[in-house]
């Protein structure tokens, strides 16, 4: 697509806009149960775009020339530590959880200044904090979970440590199963060995002490347990502020100056970063502010029995449905439904694309490590009005998915084979189309086949094949000229 040589009416530019939005996901209305948080206030809503919105000019990168900016973030900051049991911790507001996790684990990594340390994770915890080590030169060592609970086993995670680890972590909740890690027994490991212990609440952190005031039996996770240094907490999430807000919490103000960057060595001016993004648009402080201070502590208790109610519902329905399991006990409003092992008839990836076609998103989780495949759902103050239509539908695409079977056994067995280090990208391009994938056509509308072809293959090959279907998807191409 080539640049207009003379712009465009600005209704010309909307209705383009609209027809490109034709296809994503509905992020309001309760039916997305992943990615988008929904607070089914239309009023809260409208605050958060208004405030955004006056706010996108303003500049994050100097606190001192826009005080406004400041003074929000100390706010924040406030608010989040004392929801978390804290009222000395420090913190920052970032863009997002996975921002929030490579400062922590940077902090951790400065603090400790070794060679080549190490952060020991439960496989529970998420993504970024490996992406995070990959960043930053530091060494993921990965533990197993509980089988049964997915919760992280406290001994595993004691024998993982060595004299390079720099960080340990626990989660409250994680993200795939919604359970909340032995946040003490975890901590008393890093107390007792001196090593800082990051709790990552980024999904669970906002909603977490809401479910306990309304009698959810959640452990202990947050500053107030001895031994943790270091929380993240996504406001985006449960705290229905609009996308670009998460907070990194720190129990003690040395270990965050670890985070903190400042260069003088350059021509320009002289350069502070409290985060990784410089130039960063005020809208999402601000309208997390107006966000956190329009709904108030009664108004998240209410959105908090809401989406505890949904949840109830989904985990009581699913116990109904013959073939299907919720993967432990989730202590969120994170389910991950899988077949049930005495009837593996119902294959998830399947129950997956049945419930897409009938217009609910779920999300695929991949087995792994032989932890179950599951069908993810994140639910939120809306699922309230929606969980019994879906529960109706869900027993219909069981019976549809029942004794359907997908990928072929000879394509699964040779995948399974495959050395990824071996194969060049030449190759592990032709790898796609067997997936089903085209370049240029997206993805197809049933996936079963494609997850199940990635759930065979050995770890570094679903990464390498991933990278790859990323590079045919970011390709601009002619035809968009003509959309
Ligand atoms: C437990 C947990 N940690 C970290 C993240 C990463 O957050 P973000 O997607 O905002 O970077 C998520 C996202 O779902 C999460 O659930």
């Amino acid at each position: 697509m080539s640049l207009p040589t003379t712009g465009l009416p600005r209704a010309e530019v909307l209705a383009r806009l609209n027809q490109l939005r034709a296809k994503d996901l509905a992020a309001r209305g309760g039916r997305t149960f992943a990615y988008v948080y929904d607070p089914a206030r239309p009023d809260i809503d409208e605050l958060g775009h208004e405030v955004y919105a006056s706010y996108l000019d303003v500049n994050g990168l100097d606190p001192t020339v826009f005080p406004s900016l400041l003074a929000m973030e100390n706010d924040v900051v406030d608010i989040t530590r004392r929801h978390l049991g804290s009222t000395t911790a420090v913190g920052s507001f970032t863009s997002g959880g996975t921002e929030s996790i490579i400062l922590a684990v940077k902090a951790a990594r400065d603090r400790a200044g070794i060679e080549r340390g190490q952060v020991v994770l439960p496989v529970t915890a998420h993504a970024a904090f490996q992406k995070a080590c990959h960043y930053l030169g530091l060494e993921a060592v990965l533990v197993d979970v509980d089988p049964a609970t997915f919760r992280a086993v406290p001994s595993l995670v004691a024998e993982a440590v060595t004299e390079r680890t720099v960080l340990l972590v626990a989660s409250a909740a994680s993200y795939a199963h919604g359970v909340v890690d032995p946040v003490e027994e975890i901590a008393a490991i890093g107390l007792e060995r001196g090593i800082p212990v990051h709790v990552d609440g980024c999904i669970g952190g906002w909603l977490l002490p809401y479910f306990r005031r309304l009698g959810v039996d959640v452990p202990a996770f947050d500053f107030r347990v001895p031994g943790v240094t270091s929380m993240s907490v996504d406001l985006h999430k449960y705290a229905y502020s609009p996308k670009g807000a998460s907070v990194v919490l720190y129990d003690d103000a040395a270990l965050r100056r670890k985070q903190f960057y400042a260069c003088a060595d350059w021509t320009g001016y002289t350069m502070i970063n409290a985060t990784v993004q410089s130039t960063k648009s005020g809208g999402p402080l601000a309208a997390a502010w107006a966000v956190l201070h329009a709904v108030g502590d009664d108004g998240y208790l209410e959105l908090a029995r809401q989406t505890l109610e949904a949840t109830r519902r989904l985990v009581e329905g699913v116990a109904k449905v013959d073939g299907l399991r919720v993967l432990g006990e989730p202590e969120m409003a994170l389910v991950a439904i899988a077949s049930d092992s005495s009837d593996s008839a119902v294959d998830v990836f399947v129950l997956c694309d049945e419930m897409n076609a009938r217009g609910w998103y779920v999300q695929p989780q991949l087995g792994y490590r032989g932890l179950p495949a599951s069908m993810h759902l994140t639910l939120t103050a809306s699922s309230d009005a929606v969980v019994d239509d879906l529960l109706v539908d869900l027993a219909v695409a069981v019976e549809a998915a029942r004794g359907v079977t997908v990928g072929d056994a000879s394509l699964l067995a040779a995948v399974q084979g495959l050395d990824p280090d071996s194969l060049g990208d030449d190759v592990l391009a032709t790898l796609l189309p067997l997936a089903g994938i085209e370049p240029g056509e997206g993805l197809p509308e049933r996936m079963a086949a494609i997850n199940t072809l990635l759930e065979a293959m050995p770890m570094r090959l679903r990464e390498r094949l991933l990278i790859e279907f990323l590079g045919l998807l970011f390709t601009p191409g002619d035809d968009a000229d003509a959309r």
